[in-house]
């Protein structure tokens, strides 16, 4: 199975998400051999999630809070979002760790609540822009550590995004991409018999979407900006479909 998760971020308020996925859903649900994720604003969550249901399609939170419920201004928890229904969770994406602040124990936290109510993390990783070839192993190795050591968990998603590569459009060569992935893979082994797919995210578009999805090792790819408009969501799926 191909995976294609679009990450809508911050771009889209409510009125917007429902026009793309009107525009969207359609295709997707033609498209039988790939599956299809959305993440849009926790705001427009719920009326992306109701406009899913019945679909092939995941629906799931860009971030979400570890505590169940109580007095966390601002949050939302991971047992609210699989109450509405949705299935997964970004967790450790990279602006979530460098602009909001998450480390590795956040991000550990992060997913066993997801995993607590059958919230199927979406574990992002990965070195940044100025990380040289040691500190980039030693990074994604420790970012995994934290995620996976010790945690039974039988279901998570792992995305690899280079952060030089993110809203950059400067997109890690495929190939390149491809051994970094088969290095995630060999550490996850310390942590687990499950094989869980690894995407690749960073700068993804139209013109290089079936690069990366025409390597062995990458499983599917977690596309930011290019989901966002319908131009290029279209062309992004046009592109797919010929795979
Ligand atoms: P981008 O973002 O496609 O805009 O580079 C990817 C991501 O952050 O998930």
């Amino acid at each position: 199975m191909m995976y294609v998760f679009f990450n809508w971020k911050m771009y889209l308020d409510v009125d917007q998400s429902m026009m793309l996925l009107h525009d969207i859903l359609p295709i997707m649900q033609s498209m039988s051999s790939v599956q299809f994720g959305i993440f849009p604003s926790l705001l427009a969550l719920s009326e992306v999630q109701k406009a899913c249901i019945d679909t092939s399609i995941i629906v799931g939170a860009q971030s979400i809070y570890p505590v169940p419920q109580g007095a966390y201004t601002g949050a939302v928890s991971a047992y609210m979002v699989r109450q509405l229904g949705c299935t997964h969770a970004l967790v450790g994406h990279s602006e979530q760790r460098y602009i909001f602040g998450d480390k590795n124990k956040d991000v550990r936290k992060k997913i066993d609540a997801c995993i607590d109510v059958s919230l199927t993390p979406v574990v992002c990783v990965g070195e940044k822009k100025d990380d040289d070839v040691e500190k980039r192993d030693y990074r994604i190795r420790k970012q995994l550590m934290a995620a996976f050591d010790n945690n039974n968990s039988s279901h998570a998603v792992i995305a690899y995004e280079p952060v030089g590569a993110i809203g950059s459009g400067h997109s890690m060569d495929a190939r390149e991409a491809h051994e970094r992935i088969m290095y995630i893979k060999q550490e996850m082994t310390s942590y687990t018999k499950e094989s869980f797919p690894v995407l690749y995210g960073g700068s993804v578009d139209a013109s290089n979407v079936v690069s990366y999805l025409t390597q062995p090792a990458i499983e599917g790819v977690l596309i930011g900006s290019a989901s966002t408009t319908k131009a290029s969501c279209l062309a992004l799926l046009d592109a797919i479909a010929l795979i």
